[in-house]
């Protein structure tokens, strides 16, 4: 049930938190003639973090003049990676909910609902752990690369040391920390749940069904010189034992055994 309602709704925060980030920051340069300086020089960027292409206008401080210059570094890769992953993580645990929901009988036929959901699952949780470490190693290179005081050493003007270049401001990190702390947190969700879906595929019946098995053997046992009379308790009625009512302590027997039972079914 957590995963019919949180699982779609983490996903949205992976996705929106990540895709729809714009960062700015903002150099100052100042030249040694004041007049060619320029003290507030924005930069912005966005998701995908192809900063390589992210590029400014910046003075060379010899006269009027401008140069353009660009970002470095290509941080697409693990950026759209993440959010592809909390894309399709949203669109099928819709999916998965609706087929839950309206499609009961389906679902089961075969195990064929509970077998799928359970590879998904699985394939989903190792996923989201590769693609959420995989994002937060980009988002630390996405910060080194747009650090103001990295920023400014891009510029021709900054490396003559008379001229003097600063940092304004740098770009706000909250909703991209906010992305990773999703895709973990997606990741401990998904393999979470697979525990639960697991124990839809019914694979864990077989351990199930021996459990009576096992019990008898427990009371064969004790009451091994009453073969009969360990068969007919299984019946779980009290008819069982009437052929047997004169051996004794039918009664007995009955407490002794249904708590055994109760407690391994447990
Ligand atoms: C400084 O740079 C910005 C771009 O970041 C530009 O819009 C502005 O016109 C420049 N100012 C001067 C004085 O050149
Ligand atoms: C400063 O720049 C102005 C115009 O860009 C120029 O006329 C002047 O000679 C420059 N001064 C120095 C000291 O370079």
């Amino acid at each position: 049930m957590c995963m019919v309602i949180f699982a779609p709704l983490f996903a949205i925060f992976a996705f929106a938190t990540c895709g729809g980030y714009t960062g700015q920051l903002r150099v100052s340069v100042d030249c040694v003639n004041k007049t060619d300086s320029n003290l507030s020089i924005s930069i912005n960027f966005a998701y995908p973090f192809r900063l390589h292409q992210v590029s400014f206008e910046a003075p060379v401080c010899e006269g009027r003049r401008n140069e353009r210059v660009f970002l470095t570094g290509d941080f697409s890769s693990s950026a759209e990676f993440f959010v592809t992953i909390a894309v399709f993580a949203f669109l099928y645990s819709l999916l998965a909910t609706v087929v839950y929901i309206f499609f009961q009988d389906k679902y089961r036929e075969n195990n064929r609902g509970p077998l799928i959901d359970f590879i998904v699952t699985v394939v989903f949780s190792f996923v989201w752990l590769v693609g959420s470490s995989a994002w937060a190693k980009g988002l630390s290179d996405v910060k080194v690369a747009t650090d103001p005081d990295e920023v400014v050493l891009l510029m021709s003007a900054c490396k003559a040391p008379a001229n003097k270049c600063g940092s304004v401001y740098g770009p706000i990190w909250s909703g991209l920390n906010t992305s990773v702390v999703f895709g973990y947190l997606n990741f401990v969700l998904w393999a979470g749940n697979i525990w639960f879906v697991f124990k839809e595929t019914g694979w864990h019946k077989p351990g199930t069904q021996r459990y009576p098995a096992s019990a008898s053997e427990k009371q064969t046992t004790n009451f091994n010189q009453q073969p009969s009379f360990n068969q007919g308790s299984f019946d779980q009625s009290g008819g069982a034992y009437s052929p047997h009512g004169g051996l004794g302590q039918p009664s007995d027997y009955r407490q002794g055994g249904g708590p055994t039972s109760f407690s391994n079914q447990m």
